[in-house]
């Protein structure tokens, strides 16, 4: 299908955007540190959501010098919470190369920077410098599955090649950064998952799905890939001091590379019987049974380090961690 068939209209969406955008507090100018940061932390969670973390970690961070000199621990901090802590230490990385030259101002150039995808690059260049880029997130491929009434599988890369290739021929206009908000903004806010609201859609004259009546149907749904089951027993041991001794994760795939309590995780079939309590971390089911123990645990080779509980959240902010130590 080539868009002349069903072309929507790119100005009418842009103007409805600037009537009725919500006031978020990195709208406020094209400076692109703040809309980079909120770029990456509306991947993890609701708008909402993100107002909280985003005005703490501004004034926390309030530049990206600041960030680059922040020590990883305290942008961990500030990221508690939110997941994806790779995330995170990306931003850390990229602060310091950004702080040393400049900000990249094309996508192209942003692409080579830890952390920018193809989403975050086009996100920012559009926004804080005018590139004409289109986005594709969630929210886009819902608009334009249902523009289109569009059943094909919308995660295969061919597909989204597609979605993006539309995407950019009507990001051609004179306002890129709010033609691509006003997509994301008309995803999030009218054209949802379930009971989108094609009343006051500014698109509704053009909408296959809604013409057909397909708006709950569309996107089709994606095959879920099945989660691994895991059952964790953490082992909290305070030495003389009541500090906890905390080791370096070389041997499980969640929370690889993080401080966390030594013990025994294992890849389980089924959701075991006893336990304290369940996280999910991506495609892991995690069962945790904590234990309190006096006696040293037996080690692999591996670093360890031993803190003050209330130090937990500083070197260790993943909320699995922080749950075990409300089961002791
Ligand atoms: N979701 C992610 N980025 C967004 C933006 N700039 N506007 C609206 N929704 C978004």
């Amino acid at each position: 299908m080539t868009m002349s068939d069903n072309k929507p209209n790119a100005k009418k969406l842009t103007d409805w955007y600037q009537s009725q955008k919500r006031p978020l507090p990195w709208r406020k100018n094209r400076d692109p540190y703040p809309i980079w940061i909120s770029e990456i932390m509306l991947q993890q969670t609701t708008t909402t959501a993100v107002i909280n973390y985003f005005t703490n970690f501004m004034s926390k961070f309030p530049d990206v010098h600041a960030l680059a000199k922040a020590s990883l621990e305290d942008v961990y901090e500030q990221w508690a919470g939110l997941g994806y802590y790779s995330r995170a230490r990306n931003l850390h990385k990229t602060a310091q190369i950004i702080a040393q030259t400049n900000f990249p101002q094309t996508y192209v150039d942003l692409m080579k920077l830890p952390g920018f995808g193809p989403y975050t690059a086009r996100a920012v260049s559009s926004q804080a410098f005018g590139e004409k880029v289109g986005v594709v997130d969630g929210n886009v491929i819902r608009v334009f599955t249902r523009v289109f009434n569009f059943k094909d599988p919308w995660w295969s890369t061919q597909i989204q090649r597609r979605i993006q290739s539309w995407v950019d021929e009507l990001c051609q206009t004179e306002n890129p950064s709010d033609f691509n908000q006003a997509l994301m903004e008309l995803g999030a806010t009218v054209c949802t998952p379930k009971s989108p609201m094609c009343l006051i859609c500014p698109w509704q004259s053009s909408c296959g799905s809604f013409k057909a009546a397909t708006q709950e149907s569309i996107p089709v749904q994606r095959p879920k890939k099945a989660k691994e089951i895991w059952l964790w027993t953490a082992e909290v041991y305070f030495n003389l001091k009541n500090e906890i001794l905390l080791i370096q994760n070389d041997d499980v795939r969640f929370l690889s590379k993080k401080w966390v309590f030594p013990g025994e995780a294992i890849q389980v079939q089924h959701k075991p019987e006893k336990y304290n309590y369940k996280h999910g971390i991506t495609h892991h089911e995690i069962y945790v049974c904590v234990k309190k123990t006096t006696t040293k645990p037996k080690l692999g080779p591996t670093e360890t380090l031993y803190i003050k509980p209330e130090h937990l959240s500083k070197k260790s902010p993943f909320s699995l961690m922080k749950k075990a130590i409300q089961f002791i």
